[in-house]
């Protein structure tokens, strides 16, 4: 799959989730194989052009993290112009215009979610983005748009919306099948997504919404007949779906589950990546908040969630997760479910 010149290794995109998809979480997601592409959180312009720490603490990005998209947020009173250039300078390869965000923070300052509410000044607004990138860029770095179907049942502008945005160079056009007002409650309408596929005349259509499980990948494209398809809080849980459903996509067969010691390995590298590029407190937290997720997949493991949660270094966190990790339950799913103080006698 293609985003304008940006070719990506498979059609399956890593969502942003504002205060969850930072710098250590994508790396971690990129590892453990799959991903087309990632996405920064949303962004404010006028902060990342202040140069606010915090902002530019969550467009931070290496040369682990390609190619990744940064995502944008703002009106036609903001700089997202002169932010989507910093943006390039600073490692985007694509650059994400925010149309989805139902938070009142975002769509009552007239960004996110509240572009869908007046198509035309949108428009405009996306020219203005696309002409300064292209200028700065010289094609090389498409622009893009996360939508959700329209603010609401009676105002669904999903498939006119991305026509108009095909028309006006965009590159790429991600459907959140909910409407504004739906927030995350409800079911994701992938068929309402099916719609913005037809709508549109080349570019892909990239589907969003409740994809858990590595064959709703495969359903969800049946459905849509959407190009790609990103995948928000299902990879919070599973940062290995990517990889089973690439699997699957490629040879019919849903590609193998990591193994309990595997996912202990993989906890550890999360650990890695967040001693090794996040704020020491931020890091602890995520991981205490983090383990709860990941142990949902792994059986009985209560103490060591326990363990992790209350612990204030990573030391002990990865101490405890090694102690996990024994020889003979390298395939045994089945033992996942035993203490390892009962492991040890098995
Ligand atoms: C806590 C949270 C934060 C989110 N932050 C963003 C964001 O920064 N930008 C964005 O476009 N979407 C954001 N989303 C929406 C997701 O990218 C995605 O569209 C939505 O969760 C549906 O996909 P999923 O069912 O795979 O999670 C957020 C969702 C959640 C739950």
């Amino acid at each position: 799959m293609h985003i304008g010149p940006v070719e990506l290794k498979s059609p399956l995109l890593l969502a942003p989730i504002a205060g969850y998809c930072d710098l250590p979480f994508r790396i971690l997601c990129r590892e453990m194989g799959g991903v087309g592409i990632a996405y920064t959180d949303l962004l404010n312009s006028r902060a990342l052009l202040a140069g606010a720490e915090k902002s530019i603490k969550l467009a931070q990005t290496n040369g682990l993290d390609q190619p990744v998209g940064m995502q944008l947020y703002g009106n036609a009173q903001d700089p997202l112009p002169e932010a989507a250039i910093w943006a390039i300078d600073h490692g985007a390869r694509v650059i994400d215009i925010n149309m989805g965000c139902p938070v009142d923070k975002v769509a009552k300052k007239n960004g996110g979610s509240l572009l869908l509410r007046d198509c035309p000044s949108t428009l405009q607004l996306v020219d203005k983005i696309i002409t300064a990138v292209d200028r700065h860029a010289r094609g090389r770095v498409p622009v893009t748009a996360k939508i959700r179907l329209g603010w609401d049942d009676d105002s669904i502008v999903g498939p006119s919306l991305a026509r108009d945005l095909e028309s006006a160079g965009i590159a790429a056009v991600t459907v959140h099948g909910r409407t504004t007002v739906q927030r995350f409650s409800g079911q994701a309408n992938w068929p309402a997504i099916g719609e913005v596929v037809a709508a549109v005349r080349s570019i892909p259509v990239i589907g969003n919404g409740d994809v858990t499980q590595p064959e709703h990948v495969a359903e969800m494209m049946k459905v849509t007949g959407c190009q790609g398809v990103m995948i928000g809080r299902g990879s919070l849980r599973t940062p290995w779906i990517f990889e089973r459903a690439r699997v699957l996509l490629e040879t019919g067969t849903v590609g193998p589950e990591p193994s309990f010691n595997d996912k202990c390995r993989m906890i550890i590298r999360h650990i890695e990546l967040l001693e090794r590029y996040a704020d020491h407190q931020y890091g602890i937290r995520t991981m205490q908040q983090r383990i709860s997720r990941y142990g949902k997949t792994m059986g009985h493991m209560k103490p060591l969630k326990e363990v992790i949660r209350t612990a204030n270094d990573f030391d002990t966190m990865r101490q405890e997760l090694r102690r996990w990790i024994l020889p003979h339950r390298e395939h045994v799913s089945i033992l996942s479910r035993v203490e390892p103080a009962l492991q040890e006698t098995v």
